[in-house]
């Protein structure tokens, strides 16, 4: 029939016809509008399932509750509310009947903005961990016009709330990816963000949650004597205690510096604490202040006391022990650290040549005296810590792919933490930072024999090819699994380089092919880390072979089932009002 509109209302049926066939699919500006008979009353709802878009016209209603026939979703029919939250309320049309005729109001005034709405919904699907929901919530949020910050925001909030053991590699995930959204296309900033948001469900999922400690009462605490409570409570594994101390620092406004450096000097007063990655969060999750501010610190900083109060620590595993005893050997750097600081405090540092091959040596000892005497020189913490890094980066770039897939992990650690090291040392210098330097040189050492054989570095050169046809080749080597795509994905990323490749173009290329796959924690760390550290190299040499240990280490993780992806697809084409079950 033909629709005529009074006030904002469309007619759009007979209630005869509606009686009749019990159920109406109706159009009124362009919606498609579902019309249910059901006790004697009129009711109108989306017809899209907000599921998946299945046509709720096609489902059955039964005692005031109308189920969708795909995945059986069950909406209260007056209001849309749904019975079940993977499913999303569906929207409710005022209905006015007036002269055996139906009226719909197809475009009501909305209870919430879209940003209020999306927001809302990626708390839903956080809370019940639904990664579907995750990927609309993102989607919306971004096709309201919202920036990354919000969906960050978000997630911060609820992950640092809701796991007892605080910061975790959830928000670590979404920390990194938030950079790395930075890199690629907006479509595939959409992709990184739900990466990191719904590992951050995953990680909260049925924990229970952070019940925060109160500051003390007093402000009136030295800020040294604040440092010393923080780093003894951690060092005795005194959670509370840590927390309390933390929270009185920050309530008590301490410069951020003064923040960072009792943080760094507690992860740094034992060696490595969980393979590195406790100072890895530290760095993640003041990474995180900085894109949202500082404001958030006492939800975000106290995050990172249980994980550093419960941390393994390197000094008491054989490995840091055996057949080198590599803690006290570090102990006795350590004791010299306030001298050797002294001394070169008014000195410019140049890095020697072969300074980092001494560091990718199999002599400890060598090592750290090259360590003590750079400082001496007065090599800065950041200065050594990017000599560190770069070494670290080798061994990915050389790794020897007959180890086992496992070793990956060993090389990825010392990498990340490296990378960590150096963001940490950019905000605060000083002995803490140092032994920093020290334990990833440790652990770079430790490492060395994952490079024997080492992969060979592709010799720099010219390539007779377009660097587009290069990356075409590389992006082909994600597709198939095995240490030959590993090598040949370096060798394609070196050629591409070499031909004058862009750069930007190539980050972009591999955060898309990262971001499809199911890639897990490391990988994601990884390709992020070592975008940074390109960046940070300051020699074409370094930037180079960073990049080939980025596409190395995707290829040796790549591919995956992409169900993240696919679920990512559906929330995305079910955005833009696609038919999902008629493809
Ligand atoms: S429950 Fe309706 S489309 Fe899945």
């Amino acid at each position: 029939m033909a629709s005529t509109r009074e006030g904002g209302f469309v007619r759009v049926a007979s209630v005869e016809d509606l009686r009749e066939a019990g159920t109406l699919r109706v159009t009124a500006d362009g919606r498609a509008i579902g019309l249910f008979y059901h006790e004697e009353r009129v009711y109108a709802v989306d017809d899209r399932c907000p599921h998946m878009g299945f046509p709720l016209t096609r489902g059955t209603v039964d005692d005031g509750v109308l189920t969708c026939h795909w995945h059986h979703a069950r909406f209260e029919l007056s209001c849309g509310d749904t019975f079940d939250p993977f499913a999303d309320d569906v929207r409710a049309y005022p209905v006015d009947v007036r002269d055996g005729e139906v009226w719909v109001d197809p475009d009501p005034d909305p209870e919430e903005s879209p940003r209020e709405h999306w927001a809302r919904r990626l708390e839903d699907g956080l809370q019940e961990d639904l990664s579907l929901v995750v990927a609309k919530a993102v989607v919306g949020l971004d096709d309201a016009g919202a920036p990354p910050d919000v969906p960050l925001r978000v997630g911060v909030e609820f992950g640092t709330a809701y796991r007892a053991g605080g910061w975790g590699s959830g928000l670590t995930t979404l920390a990194a990816m938030a950079n790395l959204g930075d890199a690629v296309e907006r479509a595939d900033r959409r992709r990184a963000l739900y990466a990191g948001l719904v590992e951050v469900a995953g990680d909260c999922a049925g924990e229970p949650p952070f019940f925060a400690q109160d500051p003390f009462a007093t402000s009136d605490v030295a800020p040294g004597r604040l440092e010393s409570w923080f780093r003894e409570t951690v060092d005795v594994r005194d959670a509370d205690g840590a927390e309390r101390v933390l929270r009185t620092a920050i309530a008590a406004d301490l410069p951020r510096p003064a923040l960072v450096t009792m943080l760094v000097g507690a992860v740094t007063d034992h060696r490595y604490l969980d393979s590195g990655h406790r100072l890895d969060f530290l760095n993640k999750a003041v990474e995180t202040l900085d894109r949202l501010g500082w404001e958030h610190a006492d939800a975000v900083l106290p995050s990172l006391v249980p994980g550093l109060t419960a941390a393994s620590r390197a000094e008491e595993r054989a490995s840091w022990r055996q057949p080198v005893d590599l803690a006290a050997l570090l102990d006795e750097s350590f004791e010299a650290l306030p001298a050797l600081v002294e001394a070169g405090a008014d000195r410019e540092w140049t890095e020697p040549d072969g300074f980092v091959e001494t560091l990718l040596s199999d002599d400890p000892h060598a090592i750290l005296a090259a360590l003590r005497d750079a400082i001496e020189g007065g090599a800065s913490a950041r200065e050594l810590a990017e000599a560190v890094a770069f070494a670290a980066t080798r061994r990915i770039a050389q790794f020897g792919t007959g180890n086992e897939f496992g070793d990956w992990n060993t090389v990825h650690h010392t990498f990340t933490y490296a990378n960590a090291l150096h963001g940490l040392a950019g905000r605060v210098d000083g002995w803490t930072v140092y032994r920093g330097v020290f334990d990833a040189a440790a652990s770079v050492y430790l490492d060395r024999f994952l490079n024997t054989p080492p992969a060979p570095l592709p010799d720099p050169g010219e390539s007779p090819r377009a660097p587009e046809a290069v990356l075409d080749d590389l992006l082909e080597t994600f597709e198939v699994e095995g240490p030959e795509q590993v090598a040949r994905s370096g060798a394609l990323t070196a050629e591409y380089v070499d031909a004058g490749g862009d750069v930007d173009a190539l980050g972009a290329r591999l955060g898309h092919a990262l971001l499809r796959e199911d890639a897990g924690f490391h990988p994601r760390q990884n390709l992020e880390a070592a975008f940074r550290l390109h960046d940070v190299f300051a020699s074409a040499e370094r930037k180079r072979v960073a990049l080939v240990a980025a596409a190395r280490y995707l290829a040796a993780h790549t591919p995956t089932r992409r169900a993240g992806e696919q679920t990512f697809t559906i929330a995305d084409r079910l955005h833009r009002g696609e038919q999902l079950h008629e493809a």
